[in-house]
Protein backbone atom coordinates (compact mmCIF):
# COMPACT_ATOMS: atom_id res chain seq x y z
CA UNK A 1 0.00 0.00 0.00
CA UNK A 2 2.63 1.66 0.95
CA UNK A 3 3.89 1.56 -2.82
CA UNK A 4 0.35 2.71 -3.81
CA UNK A 5 0.63 5.45 -1.88
CA UNK A 6 3.99 6.23 -3.34
CA UNK A 7 2.67 5.83 -7.24
CA UNK A 8 0.33 8.20 -6.53
CA UNK A 9 2.05 10.82 -5.81
CA UNK A 10 4.80 9.61 -8.50
CA UNK A 11 2.39 9.45 -11.52
CA UNK A 12 1.30 13.45 -10.09
CA UNK A 13 4.36 14.41 -10.68
CA UNK A 14 5.22 13.53 -14.04
CA UNK A 15 2.25 15.28 -14.93
CA UNK A 16 3.58 18.51 -13.20
CA UNK A 17 6.57 18.45 -15.10
CA UNK A 18 4.44 19.07 -18.27
CA UNK A 19 2.83 22.28 -16.03
CA UNK A 20 6.05 24.12 -14.77
CA UNK A 21 7.53 25.27 -17.95
CA UNK A 22 6.12 29.10 -18.08
CA UNK A 23 9.34 30.61 -17.14
CA UNK A 24 10.15 30.97 -21.04
CA UNK A 25 7.53 33.20 -23.01
CA UNK A 26 7.61 31.32 -26.63
CA UNK A 27 8.33 28.02 -27.48
CA UNK A 28 9.78 26.51 -30.55
CA UNK A 29 8.06 22.93 -31.38
CA UNK A 30 10.39 21.62 -33.56
CA UNK A 31 8.58 19.17 -35.72
CA UNK A 32 10.27 16.17 -37.09
CA UNK A 33 10.41 15.37 -41.22
CA UNK A 34 7.62 13.76 -42.68
CA UNK A 35 7.76 12.35 -45.98
CA UNK A 36 11.61 13.53 -46.92
CA UNK A 37 10.28 17.29 -46.10
CA UNK A 38 12.55 19.27 -43.92
CA UNK A 39 10.62 19.26 -40.59
CA UNK A 40 9.55 23.00 -39.87
CA UNK A 41 9.91 24.97 -36.33
CA UNK A 42 6.89 26.18 -35.08
CA UNK A 43 6.78 29.02 -32.43
CA UNK A 44 3.78 29.57 -30.16
CA UNK A 45 3.54 31.41 -26.89
CA UNK A 46 3.24 29.85 -23.34
CA UNK A 47 -0.82 30.65 -23.40
CA UNK A 48 -1.07 29.27 -26.41
CA UNK A 49 0.64 26.20 -24.90
CA UNK A 50 -0.99 26.30 -21.72
CA UNK A 51 -4.17 26.05 -23.55
CA UNK A 52 -3.19 23.13 -25.40
CA UNK A 53 -1.59 21.50 -22.63
CA UNK A 54 -3.28 22.93 -19.26
CA UNK A 55 -7.22 22.30 -18.13
CA UNK A 56 -9.06 25.22 -17.43
CA UNK A 57 -7.78 26.71 -14.00
CA UNK A 58 -10.83 26.49 -11.94
CA UNK A 59 -12.57 23.21 -14.12
CA UNK A 60 -11.44 19.88 -15.26
CA UNK A 61 -7.97 20.73 -13.63
CA UNK A 62 -6.29 17.14 -12.97
CA UNK A 63 -8.82 15.81 -11.14
CA UNK A 64 -11.61 17.73 -12.96
CA UNK A 65 -12.58 19.64 -10.20
CA UNK A 66 -13.80 23.06 -9.21
CA UNK A 67 -13.01 25.74 -6.67
CA UNK A 68 -16.05 25.36 -3.89
CA UNK A 69 -16.90 26.51 -0.40
CA UNK A 70 -17.09 24.80 2.98
CA UNK A 71 -21.05 26.76 2.88
CA UNK A 72 -21.86 25.78 -0.57
CA UNK A 73 -20.97 21.89 -0.16
CA UNK A 74 -23.37 22.13 3.26
CA UNK A 75 -20.44 22.41 5.88
CA UNK A 76 -19.93 18.96 6.92
CA UNK A 77 -16.11 18.78 5.66
CA UNK A 78 -13.43 18.95 8.23
CA UNK A 79 -10.06 18.75 7.97
CA UNK A 80 -8.11 16.73 10.15
CA UNK A 81 -5.03 17.92 11.41
CA UNK A 82 -2.39 16.07 13.38
CA UNK A 83 0.49 17.91 15.15
CA UNK A 84 -0.69 21.23 13.43
CA UNK A 85 -0.24 19.38 9.87
CA UNK A 86 -3.19 18.96 7.51
CA UNK A 87 -3.41 15.20 7.62
CA UNK A 88 -7.15 14.00 5.70
CA UNK A 89 -10.94 15.48 5.57
CA UNK A 90 -13.37 14.15 7.71
CA UNK A 91 -17.13 14.11 7.46
CA UNK A 92 -19.16 15.51 10.01
CA UNK A 93 -22.15 13.33 10.92
CA UNK A 94 -22.75 14.42 14.54
CA UNK A 95 -21.81 17.75 16.50
CA UNK A 96 -19.27 15.53 17.88
CA UNK A 97 -18.78 12.75 15.70
CA UNK A 98 -16.43 12.51 12.12
CA UNK A 99 -15.93 9.69 10.09
CA UNK A 100 -12.74 9.45 8.54
CA UNK A 101 -10.50 6.79 7.02
CA UNK A 102 -8.44 4.61 9.37
CA UNK A 103 -5.31 4.75 7.09
CA UNK A 104 -4.71 8.62 7.93
CA UNK A 105 -4.07 6.95 11.33
CA UNK A 106 -1.35 4.96 10.65
CA UNK A 107 1.66 6.29 12.77
CA UNK A 108 -0.36 8.96 14.25
CA UNK A 109 -2.34 7.08 17.34
CA UNK A 110 -2.42 9.64 19.82
CA UNK A 111 -6.12 11.40 20.42
CA UNK A 112 -4.68 14.83 22.22
CA UNK A 113 -2.32 15.02 19.04
CA UNK A 114 -5.77 15.70 16.85
CA UNK A 115 -7.50 18.54 15.50
CA UNK A 116 -10.93 18.55 13.84
CA UNK A 117 -11.56 22.59 11.69
CA UNK A 118 -14.61 22.61 10.81
CA UNK A 119 -16.44 25.72 8.53
CA UNK A 120 -13.16 26.13 6.76
CA UNK A 121 -13.24 26.76 2.95
CA UNK A 122 -9.03 27.84 2.67
CA UNK A 123 -6.68 25.39 4.48
CA UNK A 124 -5.28 28.60 5.88
CA UNK A 125 -8.42 29.86 7.90
CA UNK A 126 -8.12 28.75 11.43
CA UNK A 127 -11.90 27.16 11.18
CA UNK A 128 -13.58 26.12 14.12
CA UNK A 129 -10.91 24.09 15.86
CA UNK A 130 -12.03 20.74 18.10
CA UNK A 131 -9.84 18.54 20.22
CA UNK A 132 -10.43 14.88 19.80
CA UNK A 133 -11.36 12.35 23.11
CA UNK A 134 -10.94 9.29 20.89
CA UNK A 135 -11.55 7.48 17.68
CA UNK A 136 -12.41 4.22 16.40
CA UNK A 137 -10.68 2.20 13.84
CA UNK A 138 -12.19 -1.15 12.21
CA UNK A 139 -10.81 -3.91 13.27
CA UNK A 140 -10.84 -5.30 10.20
CA UNK A 141 -8.67 -2.91 8.43
CA UNK A 142 -5.69 -3.62 6.68
CA UNK A 143 -2.65 -1.63 5.57
CA UNK A 144 -1.59 -4.14 2.94
CA UNK A 145 -4.81 -3.93 1.20
CA UNK A 146 -6.82 -0.90 2.37
CA UNK A 147 -9.65 -3.03 3.44
CA UNK A 148 -12.26 -1.40 5.64
CA UNK A 149 -10.39 1.68 5.48
CA UNK A 150 -12.68 3.59 8.10
CA UNK A 151 -12.68 5.31 11.35
CA UNK A 152 -14.85 7.08 13.74
CA UNK A 153 -13.59 9.81 15.63
CA UNK A 154 -15.15 11.72 18.90
CA UNK A 155 -14.73 15.62 19.38
CA UNK A 156 -14.39 16.82 23.26
CA UNK A 157 -16.42 19.55 22.67
CA UNK A 158 -19.73 19.94 19.82
CA UNK A 159 -18.36 21.50 16.55
CA UNK A 160 -21.86 23.58 15.81
CA UNK A 161 -21.61 27.30 14.13
CA UNK A 162 -23.68 29.09 11.43
CA UNK A 163 -21.92 27.24 8.19
CA UNK A 164 -21.65 23.91 10.27
CA UNK A 165 -23.77 21.59 8.44
CA UNK A 166 -23.88 17.34 8.77
CA UNK A 167 -24.54 14.44 6.94
CA UNK A 168 -25.99 11.50 7.13
CA UNK A 169 -25.28 7.99 6.59
CA UNK A 170 -25.74 6.36 3.19
CA UNK A 171 -28.76 4.70 2.94
CA UNK A 172 -29.22 3.50 -0.87
CA UNK A 173 -27.67 0.85 -2.71
CA UNK A 174 -25.23 2.73 -5.30
CA UNK A 175 -25.36 1.57 -9.13
CA UNK A 176 -22.94 1.96 -11.62
CA UNK A 177 -23.06 5.26 -13.50
CA UNK A 178 -24.81 6.68 -10.71
CA UNK A 179 -22.84 10.24 -9.68
CA UNK A 180 -21.43 11.63 -6.35
CA UNK A 181 -19.91 14.40 -5.33
CA UNK A 182 -16.38 14.41 -3.62
CA UNK A 183 -14.59 17.50 -2.18
CA UNK A 184 -11.25 18.12 -0.57
CA UNK A 185 -7.96 19.61 -0.27
CA UNK A 186 -6.47 17.14 -2.24
CA UNK A 187 -3.33 17.65 -4.64
CA UNK A 188 -4.68 18.77 -8.10
CA UNK A 189 -2.14 18.37 -10.31
CA UNK A 190 0.19 17.44 -7.71
CA UNK A 191 2.95 20.29 -8.33
CA UNK A 192 4.18 17.61 -6.43
CA UNK A 193 4.09 17.98 -2.57
CA UNK A 194 1.00 19.37 -0.25
CA UNK A 195 -2.21 19.85 0.06
CA UNK A 196 -4.08 22.57 -1.93
CA UNK A 197 -4.93 25.42 0.30
CA UNK A 198 -8.59 26.08 -1.99
CA UNK A 199 -11.27 23.40 -1.34
CA UNK A 200 -12.06 21.84 -4.51
CA UNK A 201 -15.21 19.49 -5.71
CA UNK A 202 -15.76 17.07 -8.22
CA UNK A 203 -18.78 14.57 -9.53
CA UNK A 204 -17.80 11.27 -10.18
CA UNK A 205 -20.08 8.56 -11.15
CA UNK A 206 -19.32 4.89 -9.76
CA UNK A 207 -17.46 2.10 -11.55
CA UNK A 208 -19.08 -1.35 -11.95
CA UNK A 209 -16.96 -3.22 -9.02
CA UNK A 210 -16.34 -5.98 -11.52
CA UNK A 211 -14.74 -3.51 -13.90
CA UNK A 212 -12.61 -2.16 -11.15
CA UNK A 213 -11.60 -5.36 -9.84
CA UNK A 214 -9.89 -6.04 -12.97
CA UNK A 215 -8.76 -2.69 -13.72
CA UNK A 216 -6.80 -3.54 -10.57
CA UNK A 217 -5.93 -6.86 -11.15
CA UNK A 218 -3.11 -7.37 -10.10
CA UNK A 219 -1.68 -4.06 -8.44
CA UNK A 220 -4.64 -4.43 -5.54
CA UNK A 221 -6.96 -6.13 -3.81
CA UNK A 222 -10.49 -4.67 -4.47
CA UNK A 223 -12.28 -6.18 -1.59
CA UNK A 224 -16.46 -5.74 -0.89
CA UNK A 225 -15.90 -2.82 2.00
CA UNK A 226 -14.39 -0.49 -1.18
CA UNK A 227 -16.11 1.28 -4.19
CA UNK A 228 -14.67 3.32 -7.35
CA UNK A 229 -15.96 6.22 -9.06
CA UNK A 230 -13.92 8.31 -11.54
CA UNK A 231 -14.06 9.55 -15.13
CA UNK A 232 -11.13 7.26 -16.02
CA UNK A 233 -8.04 10.27 -17.34
CA UNK A 234 -10.34 13.04 -16.23
CA UNK A 235 -11.81 13.14 -12.92
CA UNK A 236 -10.67 11.72 -9.50
CA UNK A 237 -9.73 12.18 -5.92
CA UNK A 238 -5.94 12.93 -5.24
CA UNK A 239 -3.83 12.66 -2.30
CA UNK A 240 -4.69 14.66 0.65
CA UNK A 241 -8.73 14.05 -0.31
CA UNK A 242 -8.37 11.08 1.86
CA UNK A 243 -10.85 10.37 4.63
CA UNK A 244 -13.23 13.15 3.00
CA UNK A 245 -17.02 12.08 1.89
CA UNK A 246 -18.27 11.13 -1.51
CA UNK A 247 -21.98 12.24 -1.15
CA UNK A 248 -25.11 11.16 -2.77
CA UNK A 249 -28.20 13.71 -1.51
CA UNK A 250 -27.26 15.20 1.40
CA UNK A 251 -25.65 11.01 2.56
CA UNK A 252 -22.19 10.10 2.71
CA UNK A 253 -22.05 7.12 0.71
CA UNK A 254 -18.21 6.76 0.01
CA UNK A 255 -14.80 8.14 2.10
CA UNK A 256 -11.83 8.94 -0.46
CA UNK A 257 -9.25 5.92 0.33
CA UNK A 258 -6.94 5.18 -2.30
CA UNK A 259 -6.29 4.82 -5.74
CA UNK A 260 -3.38 4.36 -8.70
CA UNK A 261 -2.19 7.55 -9.40
CA UNK A 262 -4.80 10.31 -9.86
CA UNK A 263 -7.44 10.81 -12.54
CA UNK A 264 -5.49 7.77 -14.13
CA UNK A 265 -6.49 6.30 -17.87
CA UNK A 266 -7.05 2.95 -16.25
CA UNK A 267 -7.12 3.27 -12.54
CA UNK A 268 -10.33 4.83 -11.03
CA UNK A 269 -10.39 6.01 -7.42
CA UNK A 270 -11.18 3.64 -4.46
CA UNK A 271 -13.62 4.88 -1.90
CA UNK A 272 -14.71 2.72 1.15
CA UNK A 273 -18.37 1.72 0.76
CA UNK A 274 -20.37 3.30 3.47
CA UNK A 275 -23.15 1.65 3.04
CA UNK A 276 -20.92 -1.91 3.50
CA UNK A 277 -18.76 -0.53 6.44
CA UNK A 278 -22.35 0.96 8.22
CA UNK A 279 -22.53 -1.48 11.00
CA UNK A 280 -19.30 -0.35 12.00
CA UNK A 281 -19.73 2.68 11.72
CA UNK A 282 -23.14 2.73 13.81
CA UNK A 283 -21.45 0.25 16.18
CA UNK A 284 -18.58 2.80 16.87
CA UNK A 285 -20.79 6.03 17.11
CA UNK A 286 -22.65 4.28 20.17
CA UNK A 287 -19.57 3.18 21.95
CA UNK A 288 -17.95 6.57 21.32
CA UNK A 289 -20.95 8.38 23.07
CA UNK A 290 -21.43 6.18 25.90
CA UNK A 291 -17.22 6.78 26.76
CA UNK A 292 -18.20 10.33 26.81
N1 LIG B 1 -4.57 7.82 -0.21
C1 LIG B 1 -4.82 9.17 -0.61
C2 LIG B 1 -4.73 10.09 0.60
O1 LIG B 1 -4.16 9.67 1.57
C3 LIG B 1 -6.09 9.29 -1.37
C4 LIG B 1 -5.83 8.97 -2.73
C5 LIG B 1 -7.05 8.93 -3.57
N2 LIG B 1 -6.60 8.74 -4.88
C6 LIG B 1 -7.34 8.65 -5.94
N3 LIG B 1 -6.77 8.53 -7.08
N4 LIG B 1 -8.65 8.71 -5.84
O2 LIG B 1 -5.05 11.26 0.55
Amino acid sequence: MACLLACCVLACTLISIQVNGQQQEKIVLSLPEVGGQPGKNHTLDVSQLAKLVLPPPHESRVIGGQVTTNTKLGGYLTALLYEDEFVCGGTLLKENIVLTAAHCFLGRMQPGQWIVAGGMSSLNQKGIRRHVKDFILSEQFREDDMNMDVAVMLLKTPMTGKNIGKLDLCSVTLKPGVELVVSGWGMTAPRGRGPQNLLRTVTVPIIHRKNCRAAYQPMAKITDSMICAAVLGRKDACTFDSGGPMVFKKQVCGIVSFGIGCASKRYPGVYTDVMYVKPFIEKSIKALLEKQ
